[in-house]
């Protein structure tokens, strides 16, 4: 069972550096199960050169300096998340997002006791502005928490980004701005 979960993943990824390791080997034990920490894990580079049927750059984009325009949106951002319902966590996060018409939309968290039903800033701003007919944009601010620390957006609002937005969307978050694409490789599409 290990062997053959081995087997099919060769290939597929690359050690890093050829040292005593040359091969990856998924940390299972005879039984299936992970032995070792996902640590081990980590140090191996992903080498997918394509995915079905995509290529795929292995290496991800530069993440940005923030200029004067970018600053603009992300007090927005800061300036929007008093208006959060964070009622369960007391984290409180703004989203104010760019429509290639110009009009910026903002969005913020909306907690709820049954928790799965809340929803974040960043989907509440996309609501919001795919509401209002629109479909193409140009920009994301984000800010959440600590301000002065890159609030980064869950997995499920990158999604929702991917769907909309394209690889070298701006996600500009406190310290630099983030194509979309270095956020979120390997976006499911259909
Ligand atoms: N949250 C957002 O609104 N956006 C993010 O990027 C991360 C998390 C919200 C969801 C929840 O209300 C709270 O932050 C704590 O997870």
């Amino acid at each position: 069972m290990a062997k053959k979960m081995t087997d099919r993943l060769r290939g597929f990824f690359d050690p890093i550096e050829e040292e005593e390791n040359t091969e990856f080997q998924l940390p299972l034990d005879e039984s299936g199960k992970l032995h070792r920490s996902m640590g081990t894990v980590r140090k191996v580079q992903h080498n997918f050169k394509t995915v079905r049927n995509r290529t795929i750059e292995s290496t991800l984009p530069a993440v940005l300096p923030l200029d004067a325009e970018s600053r603009a949106l992300l007090e927005l951002a800061k300036a929007v998340r008093d208006k959060a319902y964070a009622k369960y966590s007391g984290f409180t996060v703004g989203a104010a997002l760019v429509a290639a018409s110009g009009q910026v939309y903002l969005g913020v968290n909306i907690e709820n006791a049954a928790f799965p039903a809340g929803i974040c800033a960043e989907r509440a701003a996309f609501c919001s502005a795919i509401t209002a007919g629109e479909r193409s944009f140009s920009a994301l601010a984000i800010c959440g928490g600590d301000e002065r620390v890159p609030c980064f957006p869950c997995g499920m609002c990158r999604q929702v980004l991917a769907e909309f937005c394209p690889a070298d969307f701006p996600v500009i978050l406190a310290d630099g701005v983030y194509p979309l694409a270095g956020l979120l490789p390997h976006a499911f599409s259909m």
